[in-house]
């Protein structure tokens, strides 16, 4: 018909499309050899003399030695924090507050590629993810809490909100930097001071955000990061110290936290695990809830709290959409984190790819069906295909447990009050998602299930003006929006 079919070879059929590389630049980010503790504006030796080397997920290589914080290196911490807030801190004009708040925002929209870069390299998500979402979003919580900052009185009107104090900090790292933004942010715009511990196999964003603390010239000791495992998360959580005590991470060491702090009147905010449904309802645009579905779980490897990792379809439906989820299943890039065309990154962790493994391995001893695309996984570093398993039980580990990976439960539902009662059936109530056409349904979906956040015909969606949290095993408290300040304030006096 027309004269390109003529010229040339025969285009190629649409999955054997090839992409050229597109890296983005590794040297734009230089680590240093060995980052000591943030303690009191400088980054310090550890009293505990240990280090340990933080590596790259997708090649297994080396990027840094970071510091193993001991107790004696927490209390030096929290010591500087509690000066910081005594000498000026938690009594600065609110607007002064602020003007450090704007000016970190502005600094991490400045150094965003640059923290973009050492995010994926230290934790494996892809360049596009870090890029687009990570750090845009960590500059919006800074941008967004500044805003607070001189308006506490009109956010609690005749209930004169007063800072905390120092607030102790343990975060993730399935989002670092985002993280570190959605706990310090709102600590600082309510006059608190912080002593915040990364997670061990993602510490470098944290320790650059020091580096933006300082460049911003906020007051010494007002922003204190402590890096080391779970111990050093333990010794800050026991140090007599502390006025608050903010967790995101598993419901495991949630609890464990939880024991800890009883009897002590320390307020405490806990976000932990997920086992998100995303229902799809037989009237909905069915390419738009594949769109969502997939990033409803294959966003960032899966290592999501609010993932939606259990898919509920309508039966009418159930054949179609999962034939249509598994050819697009076929489209995505596994591969080099750096590669902005890359859709998903490295698994963070060799224990995170082995909890994984150990949970598909239990699904498929379960009798469910699995897909996996054809995809080549690099040989180094610690990977995992997108995965969906299909014929899945409602008792199966695979639909009640938290994988935190690229792996989708799919289950089936036939009426609106069945979806509702499966959908609820987990431990969890962090998030859903709902696929219709009628408003009318989502709002009675909304209005029954157990979730802190529930998603209407989108999934993954973030702003820090909307509050955050889960019931039951998800944790309590709330983090973004007004309902987050109040975590951060106590109120009268
Ligand atoms: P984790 O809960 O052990 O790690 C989270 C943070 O807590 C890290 O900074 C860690 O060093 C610290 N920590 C560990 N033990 C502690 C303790 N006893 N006291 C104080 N802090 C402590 O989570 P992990 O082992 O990395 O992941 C296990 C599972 O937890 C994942 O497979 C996933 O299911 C879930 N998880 C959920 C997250 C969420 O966003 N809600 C984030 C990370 C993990
Ligand atoms: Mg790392």
């Amino acid at each position: 018909m027309s004269d390109i079919e003529h010229r040339g070879p025969a285009a190629p059929a649409p999955l054997e499309w090839e992409y050229a590389p597109a890296p983005e630049a590794r040297d734009i980010v230089s680590f240093r050899e060995r980052y000591g503790l943030y303690i009191g504006g400088e980054l310090v030796d550890p009293r505990s003399g240990e280090w340990f080397t933080t590596t790259s997920p997708a090649d297994e290589s080396p990027l840094a030695e970071v510091a193993q914080a001991s107790g004696e290196d927490v209390d030096l911490a929290v010591a500087a924090a509690r000066a910081a807030y005594e000498d000026g801190w938690s009594s600065l004009r609110p607007a002064e507050r602020a003007k450090y708040l704007f000016r970190i925002a502005r600094i991490l929209q400045e150094r965003s590629r640059e923290l973009a870069v050492a995010e994926s390299l230290d934790g494996g998500k892809p360049i596009k993810e870090s890029r687009d979402v990570d750090l845009p979003l960590a500059a919006a919580h800074f941008f967004y809490h500044a805003g607070w900052a001189d308006k506490l009185e009109y956010a609690f009107p005749n209930r004169t909100p007063r800072p905390l104090g120092v607030a102790g900090q343990i975060i993730p790292w399935n989002f670092p930097l985002l993280m570190l933004a959605w706990k310090v942010a709102p600590a600082l715009a309510c006059g608190n001071t912080v002593v915040l511990k990364p997670a061990e196999t993602t510490p470098l964003t944290a320790l650059m955000f020091a580096d933006v603390c300082r460049q911003a010239e906020l007051p010494a000791g007002v922003v204190n990061i402590v890096t080391g495992d779970g111990s050093t998360g333990a010794e800050l959580v026991r140090n007599e110290g502390l006025d608050k005590v903010a967790f995101t991470g598993s419901t495991e060491v949630g609890k464990a936290i939880q024991r800890e702090l009883a009897g002590r009147g320390i307020p405490l905010t806990l976000e932990l695990g997920g086992k998100a449904a995303n229902i799809v309802f037989d009237d909905c645009a069915l390419d738009q809830a594949v769109e969502g579905i997939v990033n409803g779980i294959y966003f960032n490897q899966g290592h999501v709290c609010c993932a939606g990792s259990r898919l509920l379809v309508q039966e009418s439906i159930a054949e179609q959409l999962i034939g249509k989820l598994k050819r697009r299943l076929q489209t995505l890039r596994v591969g080099d984190p750096l590669d902005k065309n890359t859709d998903v990154g490295a698994i963070n962790s060799r224990a995170q790819l082995e909890k994984i493994r150990e949970l598909v391995a239990s699904g498929e001893a379960d009798g469910a069906e699995i897909y996996q695309p054809p995809c080549v996984l690099p040989e180094r570093g610690y990977w995992f295909a997108p995965t969906v398993f299909t014929n899945v039980a409602q008792s199966s580990r695979i639909a009640t447990e938290e994988i935190f990976g690229p792996v989708l439960s799919v289950l089936t539902f036939r009426t609106p009050d069945e979806a509702v009662e499966k959908a609820n059936n987990t431990p969890y109530g962090l998030s859903a998602g709902v696929w219709t056409e009628k408003g009318s349904r989502i709002l009675w979906m909304a209005s029954r299930l157990r979730a802190g956040v529930v998603w209407a015909n989108t999934f993954n969606r973030f702003d820090p003006a909307s509050p955050f949290g889960g019931y039951k095993e998800s944790g309590f408290g709330r983090e973004g929006g007004r309902h987050g300040l109040e975590a951060y304030l106590r109120f009268g006096g």
